[in-house]
This record gives C-alpha cells, structure tokens and sequence, in this order.
C-alpha cells in the first residue's frame, strides 16, 4: 500500500479538471459500441489499452476524439458520466467541476441537448444518490476558430444557468489564449467563470495571455507557469488555482518522471495547486491513484496531501459558505484519522 493511502482514501476532495469524455473506460466503449452498431478500431480491451501510449497531447487528443465518437444517444452520456461518478465516489470526491466538449459531440451530428442533458441528468442523480455536488463547465475546442465558438455560445444559450463556466482545451501550441479575446470576454458578461488550459505544451506566455490579458479565474495545469519567476509571482499574490494532473503530465510526455512533478515546488511556493485526473481512463488512474503516485514520487509529508485536499475546495467555484464547510470535514476527517 502507498505511503499515505489511508489519509489519501479519507480525505474529502474536490476534483477540479475531468473531462468526461476522458473517463470513458474501454470496456464501456466496447458495449457502446455493440449496443449503437458501431465499427470501432478495437476488438478487444487489450487493442484499446495497447494503443493508449501517447508521446505528446496531440496524439491523445486523436485517440480521445475517436472514441467518443461511440457516443450517441442521451443515455450513452448518463451512463458515462454515472460511471464516472460512482469511481469518483470510491475516492472520496465530494464534488465536482466537470468539463465537456460539445463541440466534438455536434460536428458529428450528436445534438448538444442530447449530450449535455445525458450529462446532467447523471450529475443530479450523482448528488441524490451519492452526495456529491457537481458544476458543469462547457469547454470550447481551441483547434476551432473563435467564430466557432461564438455559434456554440448562441447555440446553448436555453442551458447557460446549467453552467458554471467555459473552459478551452484541445491542441494548444498555436492556439493561444488571444485567440479567443472575445469570446472569453462575452462569456464573462454573461457571468461564467472562466478557465483555460495553458501551459500543458505552449509556454508560460500563454499562461500570463489568460490570466492578464483574458482575466481568467483558473488556469487548467500551468506547468510551464514555473519557468517564469516573475509569473509564479503572479500566481501566488493571485492565488489562481492551477489544476495539475501529474498521471496525464506523464502519460503526455509533459514530464518524463513523475518526480520532476511540479506539485511540491508550486506547494512550496504557496500557490494554489491541485491535484486532479484529467482522462483517467487514458493515463491510467483516477483522482486517488494521482494522489497516491504523487505522494511516493514526490515524498509528499501528510501536510501537503491535506493542502491539497484543501486547495482543492478554495479552488473550486463553490460559494465560500460551501467551501468552509466542505473544509471542516476536512479537519473533521482528520481527528478521526489520528484517534
Ligand atoms: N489538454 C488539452 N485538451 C484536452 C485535454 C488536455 O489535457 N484533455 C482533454 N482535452
Ligand atoms: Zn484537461
């Protein structure tokens, strides 16, 4: 058992950065498959685990963007998500901010009703059922141009109070933050919070494009925020949290061991770091198997799991009655550990 499994499997957490189209397990692609009629590429559960080893985030985001094709109906995408919520469960996640990517669901002709009332009939059942509380994030695809995403903005205007905020991800380097001034700027009109992923490849000048420049309330890994002094500066006087996912840095090839990590170093810093699972069915482990390979390769002492956990509330959009409550069970998790 890992060092720290016990306070990591206890803690109360929030995850922060999940695509869900990236929980999507081969073994529920493949009865997806069956049950919608459709030719996939995979046979067997291990064609699609062997073909999982990526050496950068575009030939991920290949791979991603073909096996969701297996979705289609309202169904696929309840399913999905529930799967998703009753692992998140087994970690102890009390709540989640979840990104999806519609537009990967409509340019294959998916309806966006279909996918996001999938997606939300499961995150209410999630809360009944489970307890955990969810926000939606609907994440524009950064590949795409600006005008694109002002479609998708008109296009979903009967569920904006469904959402939180807008996220933007897919293939970074040459699609920077700027790309979408606008876009992000009217989003913020309409009251969403705002997040970006930068600093995954495209370097820290992407990073300091969405925080100064677009004003964005969370930066979406950040890595690369740590070769630049004067915006580590930044990020702590800030505090914007940073959303780390330590299994898809390495699975990306963003850092080539675990231990070069930049979890302990931006801790150190005292920046508002997280720790959260990105595409767990893609880069092998769910929030707690991050926790928990984290802690061995860093040496990380209980005090930087319990941050952590407590990073990860203060970081989410919750409202700050939710998050000190969600920070008492925190400590109240922790008398319990130490009688
Ligand atoms: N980076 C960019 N786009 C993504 C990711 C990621 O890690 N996961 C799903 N879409
Ligand atoms: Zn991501």
């Amino acid at each position: 058992m890992a060092k720290h499994a016990e306070l990591i499997a206890r803690l109360p957490k929030a995850e922060l950065h999940l695509h869900i189209e990236g929980s999507f397990e081969p073994e529920m692609m493949l009865a997806l498959a069956e049950r919608n009629r459709i030719d996939i590429p995979f046979k067997t559960l291990e064609d699609a685990k062997a073909a999982y080893a990526f050496s950068n985030l575009q030939e991920f985001l290949d791979l991603y963007y073909q096996g969701m094709n297996v979705l289609r109906t309202e169904q696929d995408f309840h399913d999905l998500t529930w799967a998703y919520l009753t692992r998140a469960e087994a970690d102890n996640v009390r709540h989640v901010e979840m990104f999806y990517d519609p537009q990967a669901h409509t340019e294959r002709g998916v309806a966006f009703g279909t996918v996001t009332d999938g997606i939300l009939s499961a995150l209410e059942r999630g809360e009944k059922e489970l307890g955990i509380t969810s926000k939606l994030i609907m994440s524009f695809l950064r590949h795409l141009s600006e005008e694109d995403g002002f479609a998708l903005l008109e296009d979903s205007k009967p569920w904006h109070e469904k959402f939180v905020g807008v996220g933007l991800d897919s293939s970074e380097v040459g699609h920077p933050p700027l790309k979408f001034e606008r876009l992000f700027a009217e989003c913020r009109k309409r009251g969403f919070k705002l997040c970006m992923h930068a600093g995954e490849e495209g370097p820290p000048e992407y990073v300091r494009e969405a925080l100064l420049d677009i004003g964005v309330d969370r930066i979406d890994h950040g890595n690369r925020s740590m070769e630049d002094p004067a915006l580590i500066e930044i990020l702590r006087d800030t505090q914007t949290p940073l959303t780390n996912c330590p299994l898809s840095n390495l699975s990306l090839c963003v850092i080539d061991d675990l231990r070069k990590s930049p979890v302990k170093k931006q801790l150190d810093e005292g920046l508002l770091v997280t720790v959260n699972s990105d595409d767990p069915a893609y880069f092998g482990g769910y929030i707690g198997k991050n926790y928990e390979e984290i802690s061995v390769a860093l040496d990380l002492g209980s005090d930087d799991l319990i941050q952590l956990a407590r990073n990860s509330f203060t970081g989410s959009f919750l409202s700050e009655s939710e998050k000190a409550a969600h920070l008492a069970e925190i400590d109240s998790a922790l008398q319990h550990l130490r009688m």
